[in-house]
């Protein structure tokens, strides 16, 4: 993918004269100039509201934000872009879930299925439903290779069991959970157990379908795939968000007002409450529009490629040691490691001495640490515009590190 680097206007700026060697995609993508050009022509050219203007700029503001709403249900083989919900990212979908889905659907004596390796923003809403209705959890734990044993599923789903919410890619092991299955096994254990797939991992690097795996909802964010920041997308089938009570109150999403009574507006209008992120909608329809151009199959190879490289060169640095599962094939494009007792924000100092960028910390999934018994690990991502070089440059920057505190 070497010819898409002159697309990220980023990439071709030096930071103090040195080249930038961005490897923290799962935190945040580099984007394009085809979505940073389609946000700068909606402010440019027609930054009018949507729905609410009978002049040409309003109505060509509102058609281009209902096609990108078109172009996403189809980027993610939804039925309908009705069924396209627009939020301010994966948090806000799930967080919508729990207060219009979960709160009014589960009661007492039900279960939740979550896993260990779960974002705070799939595991938090979860765990407050313990707290809120006395929901019993259950946490599904993965393997020494940080993958999920499907067999536990046998014991995990009972009749009592209303939802499974899990992840499609973990942002810390990069484990590619097998969705499409672990959806079979699920309904046939319980047809009535609803199914959230957190995609804020898997819709950026490799083509989902919706259908195809049988989920009920899912959710993702427009920032890690190229996208602007503070948007994002939550997917339901019909039928759920038709029944699920509104979240928001405010402006667009009703229909009539009267002094005691409110009639709502329908999908997917009685979620987006007040004047929505239109630009946010425009970029992301133009980020999917670059990534279709590209094919998700040749992105999904290229990280497999890139992970590869990466988990080969890495692991030949003494003391290094790589969390989650050892082949690129069964993980996206991201690699925690801690290096000996060296500490994660030392390393992370060391190498930004050189622009290298990656990420330290918890990386929101604090539970997952925890659980695999490590403090906070340092993570390299890649995407798109990643280059063997740069796996080199952190290498290089690496071996530095253990020069100076090793
Ligand atoms: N969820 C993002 C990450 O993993 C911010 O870094």
């Amino acid at each position: 993918m070497r010819l898409v680097r002159k697309d990220f206007p980023i990439l071709n700026r030096h930071i103090d004269g040195k080249p930038l060697i961005y490897l923290d995609s799962t935190a945040t993508s580099l984007k394009p100039q085809m979505v940073l050009d389609a946000m700068d022509g909606y402010y440019a050219s027609y930054s009018a509201n949507v729905f609410r203007g009978i002049y040409k700029i309003s109505e060509r503001a509102t058609s281009c934000y209902e096609s990108a709403r078109e172009r996403i249900a189809r980027f993610i083989g939804a039925k309908k872009k009705d069924e396209i919900i627009f939020t301010r990212g994966t948090d806000e979908s799930i967080s919508l879930l729990y207060y219009s889905w979960a709160l009014p659907h589960v009661k007492a004596d039900d279960t939740i299925v979550t896993t260990i390796m779960e974002h705070h923003s799939n595991f938090v809403p979860w765990q407050q439903l313990t707290k809120s209705k006395g929901v019993t959890l259950k946490i599904w734990t993965t393997d020494a290779n940080g993958e999920l044993n499907l067999k536990d599923l046998d014991s995990l789903i009972t009749r009592k069991t209303k939802l499974l919410a899990l992840t499609a890619v973990s942002n810390v092991l990069g484990t590619v959970n097998p969705i499409q299955k672990i959806i079979g096994i699920v309904k046939k254990l319980n047809p009535a157990c609803l199914v959230l797939v957190d995609a804020a991992q898997a819709a950026p690097h490799m083509a989902i379908d919706v259908q195809a795996w049988g989920a009920d909802f899912i959710a993702f964010s427009s920032h890690k795939m190229l996208g602007p920041t503070g948007f994002g997308v939550l997917w339901g089938r019909r039928e759920l968000l038709e029944d699920m009570p509104v979240f928001n109150f405010g402006g667009d999403m009703i229909k009539e007002v009267h002094r005691d009574s409110t009639v709502f507006a329908d999908l997917p209008h009685k979620f987006e409450a007040g004047t929505p992120h239109i630009a946010g909608a425009i970029g992301l329809g133009a980020a999917v529009d670059y990534l279709s151009g590209l094919g998700m199959d040749a992105v999904r190879e290229h990280e497999i490629e890139i992970t590869s490289y990466a988990l080969g060169k890495l692991s030949e640095i003494r003391g290094l040691s790589i969390v989650g599962p050892r082949e690129a094939i069964c993980r996206g494009g991201v690699i925690a490691f801690t290096m000996g007792g060296l500490h994660p924000h030392d390393i992370a100092q060391i190498l930004d001495e050189d622009n290298i960028c990656i990420r330290v910390g918890f990386h929101c999934a604090q539970p997952l640490h925890e659980y695999l018994s490590i403090g906070a690990t340092a993570r390299a991502s890649f995407y798109i515009y990643t280059q063997k070089t740069d796996i080199d440059a952190l290498v290089l920057g690496l071996h530095r590190v253990k020069k100076l505190l090793g």
